[in-house]
């Protein structure tokens, strides 16, 4: 008797660690995996938020909820009997990736993005035995059209090149530069406005006949994607200048005119010194 007691308590500690392993299993080895880094889409396009559960493991018999925290919305639920419910404003526009829901996976596409769908999406799995969740960032870009450059203000000595951009997302940088590369200053602040949530942006550089005659009016996209640019060269008509020949006969003109002018100083004097002389004499 005396000596079973011991194995007794040992089999019992045996069997509370094996379950404390078991719980610990559970909790730890089975994780929900989204991108970690964001995804942009393009506005109207289409996007597929991917998530799994890890290690592999049917979600079948459990319910998956995507949803946007932020928002406290719900956006679209499996649920385990294998109906769906998907939110209002998302109506026609979301769809869960089924075919992969033995091996736990349960892509959401949405279509037809707005810049409303831009945020936060959490992807939260439970059944009885494993609950998880991962949010992952959706982002929303619109490339907007070509800059469109505009000469105004000229006044003979100067003018005013406008570039204008319309329907970014996010907000964007614009940049000018010469045909050397340099950035130039803006004759003002550059503007920038929104138009349905998308942002149009202008600014203005001054050219005179001293400045370089090309100019390049630079996009730089808030979103990775490339820069797009639109160039223009000033003609030297809109700045004549002035030849070094006309220089010179302008100059040569000068002397001789300077030339002729002391010769004639001079004999205008000595002419009026004789008409002073001759009155003299004809008084006497
Ligand atoms: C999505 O966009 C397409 C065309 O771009 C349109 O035909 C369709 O009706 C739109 N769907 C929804 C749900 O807005
Ligand atoms: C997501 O999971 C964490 C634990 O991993 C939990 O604290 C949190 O409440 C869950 N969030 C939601 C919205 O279910
Ligand atoms: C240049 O043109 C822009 C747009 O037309 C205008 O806002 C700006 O005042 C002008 N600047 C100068 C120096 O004329």
């Amino acid at each position: 008797m005396l000596g079973a007691r011991p194995s007794h308590s040992s089999a019992a500690l045996l069997s509370a660690v094996v379950l404390l392993h078991v719980q610990a299993a559970a909790a730890v080895s089975f994780q929900v995996l989204v991108p970690a880094d964001p995804l942009s889409a393009p506005l109207g396009g289409t996007v597929l938020l991917p998530c799994h559960l890890s290690p592999p493991l049917s979600a079948q018999a459990m319910q998956v909820k995507w949803s946007r925290p932020q928002l406290g919305q719900d956006v679209h639920v499996y649920l385990p009997d294998g109906s769906e419910v998907q939110a209002e404003r998302y109506q026609g526009r979301t769809e869960l990736l089924r075919d992969r829901i033995q091996s736990g996976t349960l892509a959401l596409r949405i279509r037809n993005l707005t810049l409303q769908d831009e945020g936060r999406y959490l992807c939260d799995f439970q059944s009885n035995s494993i609950v998880g969740n991962a949010t992952l960032e959706l982002r929303v870009t619109s490339s907007g059209l070509d800059p469109l450059l505009h000469i105004g203000g000229y006044d003979g000595k100067q003018m005013n090149v406008t570039c204008l951009s319309v329907g970014w997302y996010p907000k964007l940088k614009m940049l000018w530069r010469n045909g050397h590369g340099e950035r130039l200053t803006l004759s003002k602040e550059e503007k920038i406005s929104r138009n349905w949530g998308l942002f149009d942006v202008s600014s203005s550089v001054v050219v005179t006949k001293h400045s370089d005659p090309t100019l390049i009016c630079a996009i730089r996209p808030g979103s990775p994607s490339p820069e797009k640019v639109s160039v223009i060269l000033i003609s030297d008509d809109f700045f004549p200048q002035v030849s070094s020949w006309k220089v010179g006969l302008f100059l040569f003109l000068s002397v001789c005119v300077c030339l002729l002018f002391f010769p004639a100083c001079y004999l205008w004097r000595v002419q009026r010194a004789k008409r002073k002389s001759s009155n003299l004499t004809t008084k006497t």
